[in-house]
């Protein structure tokens, strides 16, 4: 290839393709969104949903998907997607989405799964593993650090590089090593003042180095900032298409000398073996149809749906006089808005999908677009309800609640609505309330109301889902994949989302989601993992392969889990990993697996899970690594973060112990911490240290013993010059530094 060539493989051809190169066989591909459904624009582009795109399926979006916990079906989802890609000759789909819910106010939290990285990571690799079993690419994304949408083309943020680990990176990482996506997407924002599409550190050092990515990278569209400093940086494409002058400045660059061709020839090799992969492998005519998808879409709307609160009164009885209430019966939110916007081709509405199951009454309720109460509507949804067994109320956010692009600024549903279940609850005690909207809402009827059914944003075949659900035809079997909490100001992030300006820090660190719920016992609406059904679970017989696990072993985990009810389920259940060591912040319990298996009535199936390391592990910023503390850990199974039913302990070997940076400034406990320290001082130390263990023994008792012992254990290397009479100097301090720095090599 020439230079000219090579530059524009690295450059987009238009909005939706790249460049090929006809006189080398090189085609020019189509990438284009996704992720629940394929929005492929055959005529005028953009990237914010606005204009048409070929009919496709819409499924559920990835904040209901991942209330499904079941990797094959999200699987299925991507085999499905993969299909519509093949027919649409689109070579790589853009999604799944990986960032991390730290704020239930961002307006893209629908397409993300989860406030953990565990749950999103093994999500996210069953969409990609599913979507690339057809032999089309997926772009995970946005990596990374892309939290919220206001002012997401700018914001820098500020996090601290544990909590990146730990929650914001770890669910991109278990992302690309089980599902080894073909592309990656970066996120417009900056990490630490650098753009994601220009960070060395973050394409280069993680994604490839660390985490053995192979596929190419691509910009989010327009977060090109410097087209020449993004490829030696890492980056491979930019999009969409920054026009013929950016190709010149590559080549420009090259031959200044300011770009390594070597660079150039590594990303653009990285290109071609993803445009190669697809090209070799397409399969014009791929065995699906439209019809068998809707059905899918049905299917995996049921299995994400939460069952939130049941007072007996679901499932519903098709004899019973039923009202349906709420426009979104008639006409459902199902998907989001902006760049995954998808142009279904059959929506299910449960007005419809009733039909034939029972016959309802209906009344709208409510202006579905509106905040404010038309008192008609209300009126005569009251009267309806006066007059019914059960009025089911079809509620939750309109499109012009949440949004990719702008961020919410509460958790309200409509007033209108929220009068509306309100005025219901006074007239009839068997009010059910089904939920569409994206992310957390404040439901301050919660209490008074006898069912709560969330479908989420649901796909297109969503009501007939909720039907199958309400009357039992299958029981309802997600669970959260994130805390719904009382109020908005009991978010971690509240006081620091979106931040200030251009920037934003993550001031509370580790504490997301129910880490932080967790940690501060705070009441919650609904927790991580929650999800009722219409069957009951008994959970027996926690059992451990070993009570010791050594550092590089693996642990199994089984449990009995009982049908105690009267209908076949499904069951997800949980492991959460509890560590009680002192000197290192750690989260309360952290989910470490899940499986969803269904259970015939009055049957018994063993979940088995496996544990090694990196469960027991944190992110150590000074190794700039992860690291298992030997010690105790609790193993706690249950049905939710908060329903947990069994635990059982086990004794993690200790590892290598952590080495202890030591300069002048290091305290005497620290340096203590190191094997041999002791011995290596004696010649040089040795008085010192023997008043210091006299202190450590002497015989003052109580308070002053404790004082004693804080003192000596706090007191830094250079502070032992002032005990010394004058023996030891700084260069006697700096010779012990040496020294204990290389006894730890
Ligand atoms: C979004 C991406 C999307 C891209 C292309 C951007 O605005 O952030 O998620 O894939 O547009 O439509």
């Amino acid at each position: 290839m020439t230079l000219e060539e090579k530059a524009g493989m690295l450059n987009g051809l238009d909005f939706w393709h790249l460049k090929g190169v006809g006189r080398l066989g090189i085609p020019s591909v189509m990438v284009t969104d996704g992720p629940h459904g394929l929005r492929k624009q055959a005529g005028q582009a953009d990237h914010l949903g606005l204009n048409a795109s070929v009919p496709a399926t819409a499924f559920p979006t990835a904040a209901a998907l991942a209330c499904s916990y079941d990797r094959e079906l999200v699987g299925e989802v991507g085999q499905a997607l993969g299909d519509l890609c093949q027919q649409e000759d689109v070579a790589v789909i853009l999604g799944p989405g990986a960032n991390i819910k730290r704020s239930p106010l961002c307006g893209r939290n629908f397409e993300y799964f989860s406030e953990d990285p565990f749950l999103t990571g093994e999500i996210a690799a069953a969409h990609i593993q599913g979507v690339q079993s057809r032999n089309v690419g997926t772009s995970l994304k946005h990596f990374a650090m892309n939290n919220q949408e206001t002012r997401r083309m700018t914001v820098d943020v500020n996090c601290g590089e544990r909590a990146m680990r730990e929650i914001y990176l770890a669910g991109f990482e278990r992302a690309v090593k089980k599902g080894k996506p073909w592309t990656v997407m970066c996120s417009y924002n900056k990490i630490d003042g650098v753009y994601s599409s220009e960070n060395p550190w973050l394409l280069r050092s993680v994604l490839r180095g660390e985490w053995g990515f192979d596929g190419f990278t691509m910009t989010d569209w327009g977060a090109c900032n410097d087209h020449v400093r993004g490829i030696a940086a890492g980056l491979n494409l930019s999009m969409p298409s920054l026009g013929d002058a950016a190709d010149a400045d590559v080549v420009r660059a090259v031959r200044e000398g300011r770009l390594d061709e070597k660079a150039v020839d590594e990303a653009v090799a990285e290109v071609l073996n993803v445009v190669f992969r697809y090209a070799e492998n397409r399969k014009k005519d791929p065995d699906f149809s439209l019809g068998a998808q809707h059905h899918l879409a049905r299917k995996v709307a049921r299995e994400c749906a939460v069952l939130l609160k049941n007072d007996g009164t679901l499932p519903l009885s098709s004899n019973a006089k039923i009202a349906f209430i709420g426009a979104f019966a008639e006409s459902p939110r199902y998907q989001g808005g902006g760049s995954s916007h998808i142009n279904a081709y059959e929506v299910t509405s449960a007005l419809e999908a009733v039909r034939s199951v029972a016959k309802v009454a209906y009344a709208p309720g409510y202006a579905a677009e509106s905040n404010d109460t038309d008192p008609a509507l209300l009126a005569e949804a009251v009267a309806l309800a006066k007059e019914s067994d059960v009025a089911v109320v079809f509620a939750g956010l309109p499109d012009s609640f949440e949004s990719e692009g702008f961020d919410r600024t509460h958790l309200r549903m409509p007033d209108c609505q929220n009068e509306l279940i309100r005025a219901l609850c006074a007239v009839n005690c068997h009010v059910v309330v089904v939920l569409h909207n994206g992310a957390p809402v404040e439901m301050p009827w919660a209490d008074d109301v006898s069912a709560i059914l969330e479908m989420y944003l649901g796909g297109q075949a969503v009501g007939g889902a909720s039907v199958d659900l309400l009357f039992g035809a299958v029981s309802p079997s997600g669970k959260l994949a994130e805390t719904f909490p009382m109020r908005l100001e009991d978010n971690p992030s509240y006081l620091n989302f979106p931040g200030e300006g251009d920037h934003v820090d993550y001031a509370e660190g580790l504490y997301v989601g129910y880490r932080w719920y967790d940690a501060r016992r705070m009441p919650v609406r609904f927790p991580f993992g929650h999800g009722l059904s219409y069957a009951t679970f008994e959970y027996k017989n926690l059992r451990l392969s070993a009570g010791t696990l050594a550092q590089d072993g693996t642990l199994e985990v089984k449990v009995d889990v009982t049908n105690t009810g009267r209908m076949g389920a499904k069951e997800i259940v949980q492991l959460y990993v509890h560590s009680a060591h002192e000197g290192v912040s750690r989260p309360v319990q952290e989910l470490k697996g899940f499986e969803k298996v269904y259970i015939a009535p009055g049957q018994t199936e063993t979940v088995s899970f496996s544990l090694c390391r990196r469960a027991f592990s944190y992110y150590n910023p000074d190794i700039h690594d992860w690291y298992a503390e030997g010690g105790k850990y609790e193993l706690r199974v249950g049905a939710s973060s908060r329903d947990i039913r069994l635990t059982a302990e086990v004794e993690l070997e200790p590892g290598k112990p952590l080495p202890v940076r030591v300069t002048a400034d290091t305290t005497f406990g620290d340096i203590r911490k190191i094997p041999g320290a002791d011995e290596a001082l004696q010649p040089v130390i040795g008085g010192i240290m023997q008043a210091f263990g006299t202190m450590d023994n002497a015989s003052m008792g109580g308070a002053a013993n404790e004082m004693a012992n804080a003192m000596v254990r706090d007191m830094p290397l250079h502070g032992l010059k002032s005990f010394s009479n004058g023996q030891l100097t700084d260069e006697g301090i700096e010779a012990m530094v040496r020294q204990l720095n290389e006894i730890q090599k």
